[in-house]
């Protein structure tokens, strides 16, 4: 009996610490809770433009010629796209004399919505929180008045997040004084300093602003190099501003806050040449041409015999694809086109990933170690090929994008065939933004890019207007695939005959109103034109 009210006593006591702990780890109660909602940005800021304002506003009565030429090449946020007007001879072939055609997407999505302004607003709210989660106060403009005495790093000061740094470079030239004294204040952290010099006085150590001073400028200096910043409002990657003052003047400057990126390395398994088994994983999406397929694997055994290749099948009665090194990913009916890439991709493990149509077929020409060998080289992330029609014409298929800032019905997107350079050492191939449907690509890269699985029957360019400025794209004329079809690759096919197709034909049909709608609301175009 009393042995076991012992046991009871001190299970209950075990119990009672037991959920002390619970409690404990359910309210850590302790730690502040953070703000991270989408709003503006704090007073440092507003200083910022304020300063800027009265900097970039001065000598306004100095007189002036404006000049025209340069005039027009600054981006003035009235962006426009115009279809080159339609000139004598209609006949000739677009191949020799390209025509710009332009198309004004709002009109084309608002006019066939019952609630254009709901759509316009929608719009609007989804840009504004798009740019505050996009901006980083890093970005800010900061100008560097004449004649300051402070001295401070412009740039190249980082920090992980929560964590401490020493700020390096901060000083003050000055004339001799009585004293000598310095202000600093930070928003998303505390200021420090790692060690102190004699004869130096210091006011809000471990703080947000800290004042320095002392009566012997030399001793005041070799303090400041002891200053140190401490990251305590967590955020993955921003930018912390910080303001740096002396007597009248200001300055300020920025400390990235950010974790590193984070590496993910491949292991080929090779040290010397190129295993394309062990580097690449052949990509393919099929839709009713099983036949077609068959071909385009029995091509790729007589080159590669142990390359993985990975099938994405939307069809509706799909037939086992089978042999060695091939998945085959059944999806349901016709998920599309976009949508099976997607699958696809997602299952390369290889380095590298071919994307090829399913009506592609490998020949001598198709030689996977040369791309390879340039994506290894250069910085280029993704390289395309030729795709040989059965005609015998190569098609390479490059474009290159610019997008002019526009005002609140949004920006123009403008394409046009051509590149911008040949790369050095790799004379056949060529810098673009858009490419082709035959090419391999860094699979990290492409995973982050992604698919949009809305564009369910067509899409090629909408890719790469997503990748724009994340993808280094090329192009290379030597290296080949060819194309068993004699319908020509819709990308081939003249931008002007094909947004013909888009906008005035498929205007009713539910596709084309899909892909006004990814370049209207999506990606904010107001208007596009092409040539
Ligand atoms: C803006 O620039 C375009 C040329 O890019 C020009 O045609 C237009 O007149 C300019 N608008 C203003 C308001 O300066
Ligand atoms: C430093 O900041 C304090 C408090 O904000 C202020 O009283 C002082 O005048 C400032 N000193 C300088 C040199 O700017
Ligand atoms: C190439 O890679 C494949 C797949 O990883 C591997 O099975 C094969 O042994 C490798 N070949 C050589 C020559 O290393």
């Amino acid at each position: 009996m009393r042995v076991i009210s012992k046991k009871g006593f001190v299970l209950v006591v075990a119990s009672g610490f037991l959920l002390l702990a619970l409690i404990y780890s359910w309210c850590p109660g302790k730690k502040p809770s953070m703000d991270i909602g989408l709003k503006q940005r704090g007073h440092i800021e507003n200083l910022l433009k304020k300063r800027n304002k009265d900097i970039l506003s001065s000598y306004h009565d100095i007189p002036y010629v404006l000049k025209e030429s340069v005039l027009r090449e600054l981006a003035n946020g009235t962006c426009e796209c115009q279809a080159d007007e339609n000139k004598i001879n209609l006949q000739l072939p677009h191949i020799l004399f390209p025509r710009v055609w332009a198309s004004n997407l709002n009109h084309a999505y608002l006019e066939s919505d019952s609630d254009p302004e709901g759509v316009k607003g929608r719009r609007d709210k989804e840009y504004s929180s798009f740019q505050r989660r996009s901006s980083s106060p890093a970005d800010v403009l900061i100008v560097a008045e004449a004649n300051s005495p402070l001295q401070y790093p412009t740039q190249g000061v980082a920090v992980r997040p929560m964590k401490t740094i020493i700020i390096p470079g901060l000083g003050l030239k000055q004339d001799p004084r009585p004293t000598h004294t310095v202000n600093l204040s930070v928003t998303m952290g505390t200021l420090d300093v790692a060690a102190t010099v004699v004869g130096v006085s210091i006011t809000g150590e471990g703080q947000k602003t800290m004042e320095l001073s002392s009566n012997i400028l030399s001793k005041l200096n070799r303090q400041l190099q002891f200053v140190t910043y401490t990251n305590t409002l967590f955020h993955p990657k921003t930018a912390d501003t910080v303001l740096y003052e002396s007597g009248g003047h200001q300055a300020a400057f920025t400390i990235k806050v950010g974790h590193s990126a984070i590496p993910k390395l491949y292991n080929s398994g090779t040290n010397e040449g190129y295993n394309i088994s062990a580097l690449v994983t052949i990509a393919t999406k099929t839709f009713l041409r099983y036949d077609k397929l068959q071909d385009l694997i029995d091509s790729i055994r007589q080159y590669y015999p142990t390359v993985l290749i990975v099938i994405a099948d939307d069809n509706e009665h799909p037939q086992p694809v089978t042999g060695p090194h091939i998945d085959q990913y059944i999806m349901p009916f016709g998920k599309g086109w976009f949508a099976g890439r997607n699958l696809a991709v997602s299952q390369v493990t290889t380095k590298y990933v071919l994307w090829v149509d399913d009506d592609f077929f490998f020949t001598e020409s198709t030689k996977l170690e040369k791309m390879v060998d340039i994506l290894e080289k250069t910085t280029l992330d993704l390289v395309a090929g030729a795709v040989r029609e059965v005609t015998g014409y190569s098609a390479t298929y490059r474009h290159t994008f610019s997008v002019d800032e526009g005002d609140s019905e949004g920006d123009c997107l403008h394409i046009r065939q051509g590149y911008y350079q040949t790369i050095q050492g790799f004379p056949d191939c060529v810098v673009a933004d858009a490419v082709i449907n035959f090419f391999m690509a860094r699979t990290d890269k492409m995973l982050r890019i992604g698919f949009d699985p809305r564009l369910s029957r067509r899409g090629h360019l909408e890719f790469f207007i997503d990748a724009l400025g994340s993808l280094h794209v090329g192009s290379c004329s030597d290296v080949k695939i060819g194309h068993a079809s004699k319908i020509v690759l819709p990308w081939s096919k003249s931008e002007s005959e094909k947004s013909y197709d888009k906008f005035r034909y498929s205007s009713t049909d539910s596709e084309g109103r899909m892909h006004t709608e990814v370049y209207y609301f999506k990606n904010r175009f107001k208007c596009m034109s092409s040539n």
